[in-house]
């Protein structure tokens, strides 16, 4: 049975390399997830690969359908996400085409439902949420980020606002003061909602350009996917080494 799932981001709507066996199309009482389930063969292991803005790049960060998406995941039998996000670097050494494996999460999203746990509870429930991140996953990638020469940084506090806009200079002096180090709009309610579901879920985050006010470059949707192109050729090489290890 398929039990790890590949959530693609910002310029990782398709994977090449996934030989796909089976694409179906499924519901959830949350709604339609973003789009058609593929299962199939990716470096030697049974994967499940769902594109988080769909397949053609329509849905933006604050319609998403993360229950949706989560659940259905999780419905079909699936222990482990490893989730790709495209970012903003806030920190000076973080340039384009870097990828970061965040250890930490801090919420500013403002308009998005955030959790299962809201109505026919029998008693309220909170999760734990101390370590958002499934640290054995990160290890592993973090691994396989040593063994292969890769630039990374292995830890880091990933803001989630709620966009779809970009963020003013002065809002990414205030993330940085709040110890943010990377910006992207897809990280929450998503994360926590496989901790709800009790799947092992870690991040490789893209950076797709320095974040607002970091650079004299206006940030234009060229240059965000230009960037990406060479950071997804990365998560590629690490998904080649790390998925075998899952
Ligand atoms: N800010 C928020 N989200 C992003 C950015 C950014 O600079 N780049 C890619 N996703």
């Amino acid at each position: 049975m398929t039990k790890l799932a590949i959530i693609g981001g910002t310029g990782l709507t398709s994977i090449d390399d996934l030989n796909i066996t089976k694409k179906e199309v499924v519901q959830s009482p949350f709604g339609a997830p973003s789009g058609i389930l593929q299962t199939g063969e990716l470096f030697g292991t049974q994967v499940l690969f769902l594109p988080r803005h769909g397949p053609s790049h329509t849905i933006p960060p604050h319609k998403v359908n993360y229950r949706a998406n989560l659940w259905v995941l999780k419905q079909a039998g699936i222990d482990t996400i490893i989730a790709v996000n495209a970012v903003g670097g806030i920190d000076a050494d973080l340039l384009p085409g870097q990828i970061v494996i965040p250890d930490q999460v801090i919420d500013y999203t403002t308009s998005r439902t955030n959790t299962f746990f809201e109505e026919g509870l029998k008693e309220v429930v909170h999760i734990d949420f101390t370590e958002p991140y499934c640290n054995g996953l990160r290890q592993k990638i973090i691994s396989v980020c040593d063994e292969q020469g890769i630039t990374y940084k292995g830890q880091g506090t990933y803001a989630a606002t709620e966009g779809p806009r970009l963020e003013t200079a002065q809002e990414v002096n205030r993330l940085e003061r709040d110890g943010c180090n990377i910006i992207g709009m897809t990280g929450m309610p998503e994360t926590a909602l496989a901790r709800e579901l009790d799947i092992c879920y870690a991040c490789i985050a893209v950076v797709a350009n320095q974040a607002a006010g970091r650079s004299t470059e206006t940030i234009t949707m060229d240059m965000i996917t230009k960037n990406l192109n060479e950071g997804i050729q990365t998560v590629r090489q690490v998904l080649s080494k790390v998925i075998p290890l899952i």
